[in-house]
């Protein structure tokens, strides 16, 4: 029997990190000593007290059951509790909170909850391609909003078609950002809210990475900038921010009605984070932060040997202020999946094309500094190494 898979499988490209992955076996296999700046997945473990408060809540049997769909109450308030210290904003725990199974899940079911069939959702590109696919598993259109280097890579909400804010229904913003490692300040925010308004669109803000910023920098919540809330919500993740990728532990706050709409799909497609999880992920917000200043310090450091080093080998990376992510153009002459596969080849370093992100992406790479201090300087050597002046006539 043949099994077909449906329209709205067959229409996505491979998840790109899978691929990525795929090319890393293949090479590791061939016995290459490979440096991993691909997926940002952080190398860093778990602090010790959220551990502990896992193993703790894990032997309780009343949270073997099945958690709450919307999340535990206690873990709620918790975040609530997080948002108002972290970003000075109010939030009505129980209807204003969403626990999820990493923003991820969340992200990927809001378009089944916000999205028809033929409407449109506007979605920045280079970014992570979880918001078009979700839109497209959804029915929906994901239209393209460019991020450009001369725009900050900031989307230009003016060069939106009127015909196009019309017909759309949800709108993604992610800052920091990934793969950019751009960040926006309020008079943006204040922007997206007037457009919002003016066109009836959802905001969705990915703030996965707001945690993770340098040199005193700390970004601002979408939430915090007047009318936010009657437009939209802001996912957050405590994967980075305590390095719990794993766990799968995130949350969504904001407007209630569309938090009820995203909490109306998941309880009818999963049945919640475990409980324990939740107790640990209590333990991440309302513990002791300095294990988040060290993560901080570490990947400022990382940033700044990447940095330097790409720079001696005539890159000229963005610098950024936030995420753990190096947006590098290529050098003259190299696409980005030209200049990625001369890396892997030629250096055994695994690095993701700026053009696996989207179009607009062309032209540029993106570096994880999930690696220790010593494993970057090894890969910039190597790149310093390689004769970049001879490209490939293509
Ligand atoms: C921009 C962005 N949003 C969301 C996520 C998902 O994070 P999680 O599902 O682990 O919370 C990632 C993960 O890499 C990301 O880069």
């Amino acid at each position: 029997m043949v099994i077909a898979r449906a329209k709205r499988v067959r229409r996505v490209p491979p998840y790109l990190f899978a691929e990525i992955d795929r090319l890393k076996a293949e090479l590791i296999a061939g016995g290459a000593d490979v440096i991993d700046l691909g997926v940002g997945d952080p190398d860093l473990p778990t602090p010790p007290h959220i551990i502990e408060k896992l193993a703790e809540t894990a032997k309780d049997p009343a949270n073997h059951q099945y958690p709450s769909y919307s999340g535990m109450n206690d873990f709620r308030v918790s975040v609530a509790k997080w948002f108002k210290k972290r970003f000075g904003v109010e939030l009505d725990p129980l209807r204003e909170v969403l626990t999820l199974i990493g923003s991820k899940e969340g992200l990927a079911h809001l378009p089944l909850a916000l999205v028809d069939p033929g409407s449109l959702a506007l979605v920045p590109s280079p970014a992570y391609p979880v918001y078009y696919i979700a839109t497209m598993f959804a029915g929906g259109e994901p239209w393209f909003m460019p991020l450009l280097k001369v725009n900050g890579f900031l989307p230009d909400l003016n060069a939106i078609p009127t015909e196009v804010a019309q017909r759309a229904r949800l709108m993604f913003i992610n800052y920091p950002n990934n793969p950019t490692g751009a960040t926006a300040d309020r008079d943006f925010y204040e922007r997206v809210v007037q457009f919002a308004q003016r066109y009836e669109i959802v905001v969705c803000h990915d703030a996965a990475y707001s945690e993770m910023a340098f040199g005193g920098y700390r970004p601002t919540s979408f939430l915090d900038v007047p009318g936010a809330k009657e437009v939209g919500v802001e996912f957050h993740s405590l994967s980075k921010t305590y390095n719990m990728t794993g766990w799968r532990l995130g949350f969504a706050a904001g407007n209630r009605e569309v938090i009820a709409a995203l909490g109306q799909i998941k309880s009818n497609i999963d049945s919640g984070a475990f409980n324990a999880v939740q107790w640990a992920g209590i333990a991440a917000l309302e513990g002791d932060q300095r294990p988040v200043d060290d993560m901080r310090r570490t990947y400022k450091e990382r940033r700044d040997i990447l940095i330097s080093g790409l720079k001696k080998a005539g890159l000229h990376p963005e610098v950024p202020k936030a995420t753990f992510y190096v947006w590098c153009p290529t050098p003259p002459g190299y696409s980005s999946r030209g200049f990625t596969s001369l890396l892997l080849s030629e250096a055994g370093i695994v690095t993701t094309p700026g053009s696996g992100f989207g179009d607009p992406g062309e032209g540029y790479l993106r570096m994880a500094l999930t690696i220790s201090k010593e494993r970057i300087r090894e890969a910039v050597e190597r790149i310093c190494k390689l004769d970049l002046k001879n490209p490939p006539s293509k």
